[in-house]
């Protein structure tokens, strides 16, 4: 089943899933592998990771279409070309776009996402700062199933990190990341093992 992973950024999760699908055996064990990387900015610094390992790559710029609908019809075709089978596991990694109710539909149930909160709290932008704000003493980070309501849909994987004293919203968020480096390749092969070959 090809994997088709969508960045905006750097792409660091995007690492830890192709390195994680080399040294799991993702392909041989699983019939999984990552058929290909599609940003929507041109200036990805993932894309250029991506390249250098041979994995296919593909820009839908958002700047290059009117509206959301637009821009979701474009991105769902770049996805089917790596698809042909209309079975690919959809795997959000940064992506920053919120995404149609339309697109949402077409792949339910294999479009999967990470946010870097302990949802249900802090949904949307710039987590760590309301969290910290909040007083929180625990942070973490979540990959759930993608439904039409921003960062809903049901939960596949958490983990949490202490809040400490002194924290930015830089430091906790670099604290989170390294554990969304660990929990969304176990969500994925977990997904990819309940969904059968
Ligand atoms: C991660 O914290 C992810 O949860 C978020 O944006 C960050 C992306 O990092 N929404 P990267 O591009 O995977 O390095």
């Amino acid at each position: 089943r090809p994997l088709v992973i969508l960045i905006s950024g750097t792409g660091s999760n995007m690492q830890a899933i192709v390195r994680a699908a080399q040294a799991q055996r993702w392909r041989e064990r699983l019939g999984a592998f990552v058929a290909a990387v599609i940003s929507n900015r041109p200036d990805a610094k993932g894309l250029a990771w991506a390249q250098g390992e041979g994995l296919p790559t593909a820009v839908v710029d958002h700047k290059a279409y009117p509206s959301r609908e637009a821009f979701d019809a474009a991105l769902a075709e770049a996805i089917a070309r790596f698809d042909p089978d209309g079975r690919a596991l959809v795997v959000l990694a940064g992506f920053m776009r919120i995404l149609t109710p339309g697109f949402v539909e077409r792949f339910a149930g294999r479009l999967i996402n990470i946010h870097p909160s302990l949802l249900p709290a802090f949904p949307g932008l710039h987590t760590h700062r309301r969290a910290l704000e909040a007083g929180c003493r625990f942070a973490g980070a979540t990959v759930h199933l993608v439904t039409a309501e921003l960062d809903h849909g049901p939960i596949l994987e958490q983990a949490v990190v202490p809040i400490l004293p002194g924290d930015t919203p830089e430091a906790l968020a670099a604290r989170v990341l390294t554990q969304e480096h660990l929990i969304y390749p176990r969500a994925i092969e977990r997904w990819l093992r309940d969904a059968g070959a």
